[in-house]
């Protein structure tokens, strides 16, 4: 809405918007650079609390050369530290999940032993230096917030921004999902060969729907057009009058949620609105980790790894509600076939992207109208670059 109430106008971008420079998506210095001022000051999606559940359990989390270790403690709290003894500095835990056998993390080189507070409890030499003190020498913190069940870390705890700021703007809310309760049934994991911000500009735009993704433009027929709402359009106005979801947005007529025949799998969530029913879809992204997807019946969780300047990992979940991982007649294959088709067709885009992305004279592309998300994620980034680019 406009100050004065009235509906916005236009919402595609009307000015020539540079993207951001070619460099930026493969200079091992630029990816470096988004490590530290993009992911490490910025709350990162690690994974669901319900994964974690015995005193002693952990599971390790990576983001580009910076490891995690979350704990779950003995009075059921969560806990993360930097994956790194105070003493030399050696890598506390090899294993990506597990559970300790005793309450103590023990370092594998000289044994030093910490509580699951972080606390140094054991030091195995056979007297101290002058002047050393325990207390100076607990494992490194990382700042952990739980939100709806899910984990969320923040590298830079001494400055990690609050959690409402995790999830962009113009996100929807996702209050009548019961996001905590459900049970992932599928998981869909990718190593893409681009860099992470790749991903997100694909993330952003539907410009290339029509080429790409013929399956999604028949269910969410808008998509056909190149746009994901009816106000991309310059001549909105002209259709105000229609309901043909090619012009409004929303599934086909007669789809009630993104599978392969449009209907769901299960029950659909009980305490959703009529206009959250009726929705293509609602989402919420934490940039530069993270979004959710949540449709009538199902959601999924998207998570992404930095693994090098040309290299991400894609996780998504498929989150259902306990009913209907248990019913017999649920086909959950119907829900799960018809994104991982659409994930794939993104995964293959992405990947040219990055590899034309290359060419020396290809200093830097351009937006087009329908890219205005794309805008916003780019500012994004500069503002977190301090303004470069
Ligand atoms: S490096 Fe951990 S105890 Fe020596
Ligand atoms: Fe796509």
């Amino acid at each position: 809405m406009t100050a004065d109430g009235a509906k916005p106008d236009f919402i595609g971008l009307k000015r020539l918007e540079p993207t951001l420079p070619s460099s930026y998506y493969y200079d091992p210095v630029a990816f470096e650079r988004d490590l530290e001022r993009l992911w490490h000051p910025n709350w990162v999606y690690a994974f669901r609390a319900s994964t974690l559940r015995e005193p002693g359990s952990f599971k390790t989390v990576t983001i580009g050369r910076q490891t995690a270790f979350v704990v779950r403690d003995e009075d059921g709290a969560l806990r993360a530290f930097h994956n790194t003894c105070r003493h030399r500095g050696t890598a506390l835990c090899r294993e990506s999940e597990g559970r300790l056998k005793s309450m103590l993390i023990s370092c594998p080189y000289h044994a030093w032993g910490y509580d699951l507070k972080g606390d140094l409890r054991r030091v195995p030499s056979l007297s101290m230096p002058e002047g050393f003190d325990r207390k100076n020498f607990s494992l490194y913190p990382i700042a952990l917030t739980e939100w709806r069940g899910l984990v969320f870390l923040c590298f830079d705890a001494a400055n990690a921004p609050t959690f409402s700021q995790a999830f962009a703007r113009g996100s929807d809310r996702l209050d009548h999902w019961p996001i905590e309760d459900l049970v992932t049934g599928h998981t869909y994991t990718r190593r893409l060969a681009c860099n992470w911000k790749v991903f997100w500009e694909n993330y952003n735009e539907c410009l290339h729907c029509p080429r790409v993704h013929p399956e999604l433009c028949d269910m969410v027929p808008i998509y056909g057009r190149g746009i994901m709402s009816e106000r991309e359009d310059p001549k909105w106005a002209d259709h105000v009058s229609t309901d043909d979801p090619r012009i409004k947005g929303g599934l086909k007529r007669g789809a009630q949620s993104w599978t392969v025949d449009g209907r769901p799998v299960g029950d659909v969530f009980p305490n959703l609105t009529e206009a959250e029913r009726s929705g293509a879809f609602h989402f919420m992204t934490g940039l530069p980790s993270m979004y959710m997807i949540a449709h009538v019946d199902f959601m999924r969780i998207g998570s992404l790894r930095p693994l090098g300047p040309e290299e991400t990992e894609l996780t998504v979940d498929w989150l259902f509600s306990a009913a209907t991982l248990a019913d017999p007649k649920a086909d959950i294959t119907k829900a799960i076939d018809f994104a991982t088709t659409v994930l794939d067709q993104d995964a293959d885009v992405c990947e040219l992207n990055q590899r034309g992305i290359r060419a020396k004279p290809h200093k830097q592309g351009v937006l087009m109208p329908e890219e205005m998300y794309l805008a916003d994620f780019h500012e994004w980034v500069r503002a977190g670059l301090g303004g470069e680019a």
